[in-house]
């Protein structure tokens, strides 16, 4: 993973929508989500309305090949289906994620790219499911044709009650269908601090190099390596 915000699919890269992303270029077939991309999306993000999050071939390149949107969202909880809705407060919203956007430009479309752009939402979903609840995610399908696209098992989206084509992923199921991101609070926490000592770590390496470069020292740049030294031992030990 080159930045923490970007991940990998087999050599391609879905990440947050930047300014360098080719967004007139996009052409998905629906007009009002060209539309949305062209004209919305990063206003929208910078609103924090909705996140966008676009699939690229390579890291750095401009090409848009797909995107998605998530945002918070709620629903009563009488328009989930039985099974779902037993034992959860009535009267009251219910958390959850919304799946606003989903498109393919069209010179990509059919070969899978769809599927894996919903996993990838609802894997972020899940994340952020950890820190700030969500009963599920939720999308209005664009049209009856696409309701079994988001209902097959590898999806796992079940139809809500209030209109057709609305579905909900319910957030346990999403969370079986990603184990290894069952990651607990106290462990972001570890991995947090893990981290700040690797930024330490990068800082001073830094220092250590511009020292070099203005002829400072040499004796400076020792102390950096033992500090170096030390600070990795207690990194190993606390691994
Ligand atoms: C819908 C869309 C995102 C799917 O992406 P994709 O990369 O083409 O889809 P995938 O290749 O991952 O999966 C295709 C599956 O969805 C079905 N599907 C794709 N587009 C469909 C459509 N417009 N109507 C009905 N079914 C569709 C395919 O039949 C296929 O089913 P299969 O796996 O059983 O063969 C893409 O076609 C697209 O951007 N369409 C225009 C915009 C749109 O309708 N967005 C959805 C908003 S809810």
């Amino acid at each position: 993973m080159g930045n923490a915000s970007e991940t990998r699919m087999p050599s391609l890269i879905v990440e947050p929508l930047a300014s360098r992303h080719d967004r007139v270029a996009f052409s998905c077939g629906t007009p009002r989500l060209d539309e949305y991309l062209q004209r919305y999306a990063a206003q929208n993000r910078k609103r924090d309305l909705a996140q966008c999050f676009v699939l690229t071939p390579r890291a750095g390149t401009s090409e848009i090949m797909g995107y998605y949107t998530l945002s918070g969202h709620s629903i009563e909880v009488t328009t989930l289906p039985s099974d779902l809705a037993r034992h959860l407060p009535t009267g009251i919203p219910l958390p959850a994620t919304l799946l606003g956007q989903v498109a393919v430009d069209t010179r990509y479309q059919g070969r899978g790219y769809g599927e894996k752009l919903v996993l990838h939402a609802l894997r972020a979903a899940l994340r952020a499911a950890r820190e700030v609840a969500s009963i599920g995610v939720v999308v209005d399908a664009l049209t009856d044709e696409l309701a079994p696209f988001y209902a097959k098992p590898t999806l796992g989206f079940v139809e809500l009650r209030d209109r057709p084509r609305h579905l909900i992923a319910p957030m346990n199921r999403i969370r079986a269908m990603f184990p290894d991101d069952a990651t607990e609070v106290s462990d972001v926490f570890d991995l947090m601090e893990r981290a700040a000592y690797m930024r330490d770590l990068l800082n001073d390496a830094r220092d250590s190099l511009q020292d070099l470069s203005a002829g400072g020292a040499s004796g400076r740049v020792g102390e950096i390596l033992d500090e170096l030294q030390r600070r990795l031992d207690t990194l190993q030990a606390k691994g």
